[in-house]
């Protein structure tokens, strides 16, 4: 069984982040404090007893609005930084995180900001610790495509330090198939492209990322199980999956972790990856992600170490980069 120790020798590639999603209560309330933004809640204790939740939209409507402390470009470097020494902590090397800039643009800050804020924690921690990273713009599903399309637009200017597009968001009812435009128009850009699916979302929606939005890994997608072709597809072009164990059983995908089927894809040959999703609420980084794996589904050393070099092979950097961690 990997333990603890054992995972924490491993290198490691994180590949589904939201940046948003790593807001810990403690920020959450200094934040708050420097800002003048009221939140519903008096202390970090009263937070973390609002974070139980029963499905993807009982914990975004709390995600959504833990952001709104988030103001000036200070603050998007401060939430990164307190990221990236986690990762310093899991032996994560590499990570490739997620941004949702219409969660902040809806409420008037400026995406420049936002971005600026997020890169220079970035480059810092490359410089300081030499972890590399990339960054991934996230539209939001359940606004419309056109609201998408201005959102690229807005980032143009800032595309040097951008590597792909991904969606997030209310999956139910806002199918990949709405996206078709903006990620047609972000392919043309020369970005990467990625989409969460079949989360709570069904099979179909995996497909329709594969082939509408032409995207080389899937988020989450663990609701593949439902569908053997579409099982062996992923298997035959080495699509990965972004598996976030804790997540699921949060959001209640899953009743109870022993129940997970990551280890059961691994085994038939799926490049599944290992990976936090929102750690501030979720209960955990990536390290405890795995730890889960082998408190519940018995996760042998072997394993581990697979999901290790899974990371690296589903992320975006180059083959040289990544026989450095083989
Ligand atoms: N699913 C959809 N939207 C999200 C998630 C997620 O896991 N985390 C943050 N936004
Ligand atoms: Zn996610």
């Amino acid at each position: 069984i990997a333990d603890l120790d054992f995972i924490k020798t491993l290198p490691k590639a994180e590949l589904h982040l939201h940046i948003e999603g790593s807001l810990e209560p403690e920020l959450m309330f200094e934040l708050s404090r420097r800002n003048k933004i009221e939140i519903p809640f008096s202390s970090v204790e009263e937070i973390k007893a609002a974070y139980k939740f029963h499905n993807l939209q009982s914990f975004l409507d709390i995600y959504y609005q833990g952001a709104s402390v988030l103001i000036h470009e200070q603050d998007f470097y401060d939430l990164t930084m307190a990221y990236l020494l986690r990762c310093r902590e899991d032996n994560v090397v590499h990570t490739e995180i997620f941004f949702d800039p219409q969660t902040h643009t809806e409420r008037g800050i400026d995406i420049g900001v936002v971005i600026r804020g997020i890169h220079s924690a970035l480059k810092d921690a490359e410089s300081e610790w030499g972890i590399s990273s990339h960054l991934i713009l996230c539209f939001l599903r359940h606004l419309s495509e056109e609201e998408a399309i201005t959102t690229l637009k807005a980032a143009k200017p800032y595309l040097e330090f951008i590597k792909g597009v991904g969606l997030d968001s209310s999956e139910l009812g806002h199918p990949p198939s709405k996206f078709q435009q903006v990620f047609a128009m972000a392919k043309e850009l020369g970005l990467e492209r990625v989409a969460h699916a079949g989360e709570e979302g069904p099979a179909e929606y995996i497909k329709e990322a594969l082939d509408l939005l032409d995207v080389s890994r899937i988020d989450h997608g663990v609701r593949c199980v439902e569908d053997e072709a579409l099982i062996e597809r992923l298997i035959d072009r080495e699509i990965p999956l972004t598996v976030c164990p804790l997540s699921n059983t949060a959001l209640c995908v899953y009743d109870d972790m022993s129940q997970h089927p990551i280890l059961q894809l691994l085994e038939r040959g799926l490049c599944v990856t290992v990976n936090a999703d929102d750690p501030a609420y979720f209960g955990g980084y990536v390290n405890r992600n795995y730890q889960a794996l082998s408190e519940s589904l018995g996760m042998t050393k072997k394993q581990a170490k697979k999901l290790a070099i899974n990371s690296f092979k589903a992320s975006y950097i180059s083959q040289a980069q990544q026989q450095k961690w083989a």
